[in-house]
């Protein structure tokens, strides 16, 4: 079993924002967790690299036990699994370049981080990350000179020079317009595609989920509701995991990447319409 998910709960007061969630994946796969705010998806994500204790339970990746490390053990999972956020969080004044060479930052001393010296060997890393990603040409510019979603790709490239073997992606493009959300997911699932890295994503709607993720988690009230495959999250399964309330067809159809518009997300727009 690559990851072991076992009654994972995390309490704040009274209140459980994850409630006893436990899942396999056996191997590494483009996992979605959808379902409405407030459902728990950050939380869950922050306890896999370790920003949040858990209140109890286990998790299990490649047979190592992530919840009980601690020190350098500890900070080596948390270069395993990148993080990806909504709103990036690059340093917006700094270069690309420097922003992705940030991401080595648990391997550097504290003096070559202040000064920003950074070896060739890294600088040349990157820039063939950013190539990758399709955005070497803005390698000196300052971060905050991008659009975003050519910030989330810098974000991403941060994330690859820690070669990670998850990145955890907490609404990757919530803060994207249609097309650049187009753009981070397809980046998003290439390196899934040609590096075997696993991700999890939490995306806040229902077509991006379908169309990107080979599963889906669905969470309600901090607990798993649903688990399966896009073709099983069907118009019922949707309306339990959202609830059926007025903002369920805003969730459904709030998305945008609709917009630019296959068939079949059309005539499901239309179907949770209905
Ligand atoms: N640091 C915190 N202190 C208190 N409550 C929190 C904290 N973080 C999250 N919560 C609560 O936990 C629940 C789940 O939140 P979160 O994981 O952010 O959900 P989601 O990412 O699905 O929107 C919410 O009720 C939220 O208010
Ligand atoms: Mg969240």
């Amino acid at each position: 079993m690559l990851l072991d998910v076992k009654g994972v709960t995390r309490m704040f007061g009274p209140k459980a924002a994850v409630d006893n969630v436990s899942f396999t994946v056996a191997k590494s796969g483009f996992i979605g967790v959808i379902g409405r705010s407030g459902a728990g998806k950050s939380t869950f994500l922050r306890m896999m690299n370790r920003l949040t204790d858990a209140t109890s339970g286990t998790i299990h990746f490649d047979g190592r036990d992530i919840l009980s490390l601690t020190g350098r053990h500890m900070r080596d999972w948390q270069s395993q699994c990148a993080m990806i956020f909504q709103q990036f969080n690059l340093v917006p004044r700094m270069d690309v370049v420097s922003n992705v060479v940030h991401g080595t930052l648990a391997h550097r001393s504290t003096l070559s981080t202040m000064f920003g010296f950074w070896p060739d060997d890294d600088i040349l890393k990157a820039l063939a990350i950013l190539d990758r990603l399709g955005i070497a040409e803005q390698a000196s510019k300052r971060a905050e000179a991008l659009s975003g979603g050519q910030q989330q790709r810098v974000a991403i490239a941060r994330a690859l020079m820690q070669d990670p073997k998850v990145i955890l992606a907490d609404e990757p493009i919530a803060s994207l317009d249609p097309m650049n959300a187009q753009v981070v997911m397809d980046t998003l699932r290439r390196i899934h595609d040609e590096d075997n890295r696993m991700v999890i994503a939490n995306l806040h709607t229902l077509d991006t989920a379908r169309r990107y993720c080979d599963r889906v988690i669905g969470m309600r009230d901090g607990r798993i509701v649903f688990d399966g495959t896009p073709d099983q999250l069907t118009t019922g399964v949707a309306r339990d995991i959202y609830g059926a309330d007025a903002s369920f067809s805003e969730y459904a159809t709030s998305t945008s990447i609709d917009a630019l518009g296959t068939k079949r997300d059309d005539a499901y727009a239309r179907e949770m319409l209905a």
